[in-house]
């Protein structure tokens, strides 16, 4: 079952009337940016088997920032990640410095980046070699400086102030020993009126997260999230690779086309979230009704081999102004997911999307890509990536 996506009506004038069409249907959202008072004084552990911000319920906002470490050798990146653990373990509590704040769930997720097995700390021996150099997709539109970096930093929390916060905190805490290489905002949409409480809504206006891997679902969490015992190093056991793509979307080019061309690129239903064929949201996918090349089909075939390659996504939505040229405002997907192996699971679901997913092909720009080893979990006392760094 195929049908020709329609070409896309690029919007060259900025006074389109397209621009504002567009901008109306994005506007059904109801922005409140608000969080129970409540549910601010709330505060994640920070110790255990694994780190949080993983399996932790997704909250509504992020603050991603990629580190250059400066300091020389192993010792100054022990230093600097007991530095970032003590800040994160105080920040998680809700202290920074001597200053008390709601923590607002906040959770602070660490991991190296490939180029942190260089010859700089002596870790070459000991690089995970799930921890590959990311591959060139098609498509690839990468900028150096929203691409890589030494240390990938992770805030999320149910308030905007806290994960501002967060993310000046541990690059004050960084000073002296790693420079900001990117950092990226992020947020989830609220829901629409009668939704709350359920799948979110991505920039586009889908449902997003409808199949994705449910994070209460431990034995999942051990098959495809975690890095078991045996998997190799040692040192990663318990840990996870952290994949982040920054994805800038021509949202106003996708949002002039007809809907059931939009559904056709998700293989869902936009109101509903069902699959085609279907009528509500968690409805099995039937194969047979949905296009072969919709983004649904080519993440996931459904075929032998799928089940072992599903990931743990946990991405947020971005704004950052505007391409004046196509009379767009920008923004997109910041990208996040969790895996146990990416070679056998983020990328090749990518491989597949970047060259066969009428959507990815078509619409999300990729500018920016990193790829983590998220150490295991903090002991009381321990600090971030002890285990390779003691
Ligand atoms: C701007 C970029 C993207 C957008 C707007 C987007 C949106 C969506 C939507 C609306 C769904 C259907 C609902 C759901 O099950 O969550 C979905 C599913 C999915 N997406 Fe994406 N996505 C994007 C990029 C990616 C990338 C880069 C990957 C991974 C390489 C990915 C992997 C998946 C997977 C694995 C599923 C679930 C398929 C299934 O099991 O049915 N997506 N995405």
């Amino acid at each position: 079952m195929s049908r020709p996506i329609s070409r896309k009506h690029l919007l060259r004038l900025a006074g389109a009337a397209g621009g504002g069409l567009a901008l109306g249907a994005a506007g059904y959202t109801r922005l409140d940016g608000g969080s129970a008072a409540s549910a601010e004084s709330q505060a994640e552990p920070f110790h255990g088997a694994h780190q949080g911000g993983i399996v932790t319920p997704q909250p509504k906002y992020l603050q991603f920032a990629s580190y250059d470490v400066t300091a020389g050798g192993k010792a100054g990146l022990r230093d600097l990640m007991r530095s970032l653990t003590a800040t994160a373990a105080g920040l998680t509590a809700g202290k920074a410095g001597n200053e008390e704040f709601h923590p607002a769930r906040l959770t602070i997720t660490i991991g190296l980046g490939a180029s942190a097995f260089d010859s700089r700390f002596g870790l070459a021996a000991r690089r995970p070699p799930a921890l590959v150099d990311m591959p060139a997709f098609k498509g690839d539109k990468l900028k150096p400086e929203l691409t890589g970096g030494d240390i990938g930093v992770q805030c999320c929390a149910t308030s905007h102030e806290v994960v501002d916060r967060a993310l000046h905190a541990v690059t004050a805490a960084a000073h002296g020993a790693a420079t900001l290489r990117w950092s990226q905002y992020g947020f989830v949409r609220d829901p629409l009126p009668g939704e709350r409480g359920g799948t979110p809504r991505n920039i586009l206006g889908f449902k997003d997260g409808t199949n994705n891997l449910k994070v209460d679902d431990a034995a999942r969490m051990r098959s495809n999230v975690w890095v078991n015992a045996g998997d190799g190093p040692d040192w990663m056991t318990n840990g996870t690779y952290m994949v982040t793509r920054n994805l800038k979307v021509l949202v106003a080019n996708f949002l002039i086309e007809p809907i059931d061309v939009q559904e056709y690129a998700f293989g869902r239903r936009k109101p509903t979230g069902a699959p085609f064929g279907q009528k509500t949201e968690f409805a099995p996918v039937i194969r047979d009704k949905e296009p072969p090349d919709c983004h649904i089909m080519v993440a996931n075939p459904r075929r032998a081999g799928s089940e072992a390659e599903r990931i743990l996504r946990r991405s947020y939505t971005f704004t950052d102004g505007y391409d004046a040229q196509i009379s767009n405002p920008t923004g997109g997907l910041f990208f996040i997911a969790f895996n146990r192996d990416p070679r056998r699971q983020f990328i090749s679901i990518q491989r597949r999307l970047a060259t066969h997913d009428r959507f990815t092909v078509e619409y999300p720009v990729p500018r920016g890509s990193a790829m983590y080893a998220v150490p295991p979990g903090i002991r009381p006392g321990g600090y971030v990536g002890e285990s390779i760094l003691a």
